[in-house]
């Protein structure tokens, strides 16, 4: 876990602006935007941003044998991580490119609309046009009464999120360092 935390945070120094927080999830944010997937409905799932994949183990929690889940990060030392990690869960599939990149491969796969996408891409770190672009393509993919959650330190981007959706829900984490915001948004 020491080792976990360590490896993360030299990620974060050597990348500040797409790492963009200093230590891994807390089990409480982990749990709580986990929780934005419904799981009896939730056949085919996005994460954004996965790093080492803190997150992600909560999502596959909650994920049924038969349903799917994409993950796509930049960070080729995460993605290596997250190959090891994931190898024997055959309901991942790891794409080591750019969010705003997912439509060609949900395309590839068949994919007409995907049932929840959970970020933690810093999108306050990134250039508006591309936070705009990536949040765009997660309203384009989301099914219609699906959700899009993502975490956050402040609450500065809410109004970007009710631009791009239409709607923004906000709960607050306190048990994370630093205490953290979820927003959900729903495409209506
Ligand atoms: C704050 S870390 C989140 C890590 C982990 N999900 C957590 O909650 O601890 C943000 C992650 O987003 C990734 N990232 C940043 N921009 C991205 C993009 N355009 N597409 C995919 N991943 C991206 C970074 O490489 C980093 O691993």
């Amino acid at each position: 876990m020491a080792q976990q935390r360590l490896d993360f945070l030299r990620e974060t120094f050597r990348n500040l602006r797409s790492t963009g927080s200093v230590a891994p999830s807390s089990r409480f944010l982990c749990r709580a935007i986990a929780g934005k997937i419904d799981p009896a409905r939730a056949r085919t799932i996005v994460e954004l941003g996965p790093g080492d994949g803190v997150i992600t183990h909560y999502i596959l929690e909650r994920m049924q044998p038969d349903a799917q889940l994409l993950i796509f990060e930049i960070n080729e030392v995460f993605v290596k991580k997250l190959h090891v990690t994931f190898q024997h869960d055959k309901r991942v599939t790891i794409i080591h490119d750019s969010a705003e990149n997912m439509g060609r491969y949900l395309e590839e796969r068949g994919i007409a609309s995907v049932d929840c996408i959970i970020s933690g891409i810093p999108f306050i770190m990134l250039p508006e046009i591309l936070a705009q672009r990536i949040t765009t393509e997660c309203l384009r993919w989301l099914g219609m009464g699906c959700r899009f959650g993502q975490f956050h330190y402040f609450p500065l981007m809410l109004p970007f999120y009710k631009r791009i959706f239409g709607n923004v829900d906000v709960e607050v984490v306190p048990l994370n360092i630093p205490p953290a915001l979820i927003v959900c948004c729903e495409k209506r």
